[in-house]
């Protein structure tokens, strides 16, 4: 069978901009930027993006082009044993697919909420016991949230249809779900910016406090806002990369990728903090009071901030929902997409469709646990676990292989050939010592906040179950798949 490329160089960098700009850019990048100082994390941000960022996704997506294989194949290329740390990278990447999906899941109920405002009188109340139906904690499960697990099928729907024929349906999804987020951040941002107190919630994210550059919390958040933020370590890139042309043009694109989700994250913050603002005025109390993160930013604090608005409420509303649901559906397709390479690398004679609609089903089943009344919880435990722990592993070794182990490394002048900016002697230098140095301090650092005290105060018992045991059978499900893919 003949293998389906990227239309153009466009289309492609619209799919990396759409994977990696979702939820990290909407609800983490502007909580981390009022905790650590404002401006100074933005500068923190960007040192990050270059040292470490960058040189990743030049080492995802390079690899992927030059073996024009998924990441279980391209690092197998490398040495054959190397293959199990990508099939490992995919099990963790169908892993935060499956709770990602939830998260997809709860957008669905605000977008339809958003029309009749159906979340009034109180988003606080919607969220937590319309939607969620939030058990007491991880112990109690609770049975199935049917307004989540009906929305989850909804979305997996989405998700399927935009996947299904691999990169021939996602070359036309992108050219939407990787623009219009950029539109409607625009006239979101307009609307925010004119509100009255905008300006008091802009400064808590503009004006720098240079002294947090001297403390490790911005460092540590940077690094790994901007490996979350990229999609790195998860397999797509690699994949993603795969669906190139040998011959294309790596830097460049690279940069362009960057900038683009940085965009996102930037235009973001101006939404959230021009809003907060106006929140903080309306209510008359401090903004430092009504910042929030996570969930609680975009499925309360931001339904209750389109309820005081003057005009055009649902209008606004459905704007906003209608964002996330894009931003977070490209994401979410790419990593079904990441699987769904590496699996066609080895089966070319399986229509994709079949690929795509079994990872779909199998996906849908691991959505169970997350659309249960606990489901909440867990998603914090398991996404806490795979980002502090199974991607910063697999990042180190990533860089270890590729900047160490590679006997011949030819990668240098791989890039070198195929790149309109040389940058690639510092991008050998980074991957052989900045990455693997500081995401070891890094790992190290989390697991001793790990050992001093429960991640947000959850039992031993749930973290173990919901937390570490998917990292720890991640590998033993990638060697499994590796050989039900093997040819004997
Ligand atoms: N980059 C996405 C975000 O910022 C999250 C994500 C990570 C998506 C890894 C896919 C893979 O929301």
């Amino acid at each position: 069978m003949n293998k389906t490329y990227w239309p153009n160089q466009w289309v492609f960098i619209l799919a990396a901009v759409g994977s990696a700009a979702g939820l990290g850019n909407l609800w983490r990048f502007p909580a981390l930027a009022y905790e650590n100082g404002g401006g100074a994390f933005m500068v923190a941000f960007i040192i990050a993006n270059i040292l470490v960022g960058i040189p990743l996704l030049m080492l995802e997506i390079g690899l992927g082009q030059k073996t024009q294989k998924g990441s279980a194949d391209a690092l197998g290329s490398i040495k054959k044993g190397f293959k199990y740390l990508g099939w490992t990278a995919m099990c963790m990447s169908f892993l935060v697919l499956t709770y990602y999906m939830a998260v997809v899941a709860y957008g669905i109920n605000f977008f339809a909420g958003a029309f009749t405002l159906g979340w009034m009188p109180s988003a606080e109340s919607f969220f937590f016991n319309e939607v969620l139906q939030i058990s007491s904690g991880p112990g109690e499960m609770g049975g199935i949230a049917w307004p989540v697990f009906a929305a989850l099928l909804l979305g997996w729907a989405m998700v399927y249809f935009s996947a299904w024929k691999g990169v021939k349906s996602i070359s036309s999804v992108v050219k939407w779900t990787a623009t219009l987020p950029f539109v409607i951040l625009l006239l979101l941002i307009f609307r925010a910016v004119t509100l009255d107190g905008a300006s008091d919630g802009l400064a808590l994210f503009f004006i720098p406090e240079w002294s947090q550059l001297f403390t490790t919390d911005i460092w540590l958040a940077a690094f790994s806002q901007v490996f979350f933020s990229l999609s790195l370590a998860f397999g797509i890139m690699m994949a993603y990369g795969s669906l190139r042309h040998r011959n294309s043009e790596i830097t460049k694109s690279v940069i362009y990728i960057t900038v683009g989700n940085f965009l996102v994250s930037f235009m973001s913050g101006i939404v959230v903090f021009g809003t907060l603002g106006y929140m903080a005025a309306q209510q008359g109390v401090d903004v430092a009071s009504v910042v929030a993160g996570g969930p609680g930013l975009v499925f309360v604090v931001f339904p209750e901030v389109i309820n005081m608005l003057p005009a055009l409420n649902s209008l606004i509303g459905v704007l906003f929902f209608g964002m996330l649901l894009m931003l977070a559906i490209d994401s979410a397709f790419s990593l079904l997409e990441a699987l769904s390479v590496s699996i066609r690398d080895r089966m070319p004679h399986v229509p994709t469709e079949k690929i795509s609609l079994i990872i779909t089903i199998v996906g849908v089943f691991g959505g169970l646990l997350y659309s249960t009344k606990a489901g909440l919880y867990y998603l914090d435990i398991t996404d806490h676990f795979v980002v502090s722990y199974g991607l910063v592993i697999i990042g180190i070794l990533q860089s270890i292989i590729v900047g160490w182990l590679w006997k011949g490394n030819d990668m240098v002048a791989y890039i070198k050939d195929h790149s309109d900016i040389h940058i690639e002697k510092l991008w050998l230098f980074s991957i052989r010592y900045f990455v693997p140095i500081f995401l070891t301090i890094l790992l190290v650092l989390n697991l001793r906040t790990e050992l001093a005290e429960n991640y947000e105060g959850y039992s031993t018992a749930a973290l173990i179950y919901v937390g570490l045991l998917p990292i720890l059978l991640a590998p033993a499900v990638g060697y499994f798949l590796d050989k039900l893919t093997s040819k004997n």
